[in-house]
């Protein structure tokens, strides 16, 4: 599967979003990451459906909205209807994801269900027949620029294998400490969505960094448990 790079735009300028969102598309990234942060769920407030229904008349890229907000069942609709194209929640801030996700389809948007660093694959199991993307947290969501959590790559491994046995059409999004180095770890455990928000926006040359986290493409073969190539994840 080809890796889509999502630029969180966290780390951009927000007095200049239009031209920040236009600098990486034009390097080459499909997605555009959105944080929404309630200050609850997360400490920070960052950007509301208003923001993403401006950014809509600005961009035909992926519009990936990230809710990290308690109660999303009261966000949904107004970012659906601003013009996201993806929005996924954290499955710690509901009982009722199964829910969430049948409503975020019939606005007519892909769903996403996203983990923190401490909640295990086991807490999305069920859901991955009905997601269409499960978001790894790989840092403690909440800030952009913080260190990658070295024992992440292990649970996107383990999320790989399970999206692979049911045969579901589930992508696996990563998000936070992505850069060049990560990337290559990340991506060999089976993520193929990465977003990166200091590693692109703090970078000299945008188009660059965009290229080097893409990096080459990864070859997977399914059912891997015997491949010599992989080891690492034999314990798994
Ligand atoms: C963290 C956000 C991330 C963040 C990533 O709470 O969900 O999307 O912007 O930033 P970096 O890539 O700098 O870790
Ligand atoms: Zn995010």
């Amino acid at each position: 599967m080809a890796t889509i790079i999502a630029p969180s735009i966290l780390s951009a300028d927000f007095s200049r979003l239009a031209e920040e969102v236009k600098k990486v598309t034009d390097a080459g990234a499909e997605y555009i990451h959105v944080d929404v942060m309630d200050g609850t769920f997360v400490p920070e407030i960052t950007i509301g459906a208003c923001v993403v229904k401006s950014l809509r008349k600005e961009t035909d890229a992926t519009i990936d909205v990230h809710l990290m907000v308690e109660h999303p069942e009261t966000q949904i609709e107004s970012f659906a209807k601003a013009g996201a194209d993806i929005i996924t929640f954290h499955v710690e801030t509901t009982k009722h994801a199964h829910r969430l996700i049948e409503r975020i389809h019939e606005l007519g948007c892909r769903a996403g269900v996203a983990l923190n660093p401490g909640t295990s694959v086991s807490a999305i199991e069920e859901l991955i027949e009905f997601a269409d993307m499960i978001l790894v947290m790989t840092v403690n969501p909440g800030y952009g620029g913080q260190k990658f959590i070295e024992s992440m790559p292990s649970k996107v491994h383990m999320l790989y294998h399970m999206i692979d046995e049911l045969e579901a059409d589930c992508d696996i999004e990563v998000d936070g400490g992505i850069n060049a180095e990560t990337s290559v770890i990340v991506r060999e455990a089976g993520a193929n969505i990465l977003v990166a928000g200091s590693a692109i926006y703090g970078a000299e040359d945008v188009a660059q960094a965009i290229k080097d986290i893409r990096g080459k493409e990864i070859i997977h073969s399914h059912h891997h448990h015997d491949d010599e190539d992989e080891e690492g994840y034999d314990e798994l």
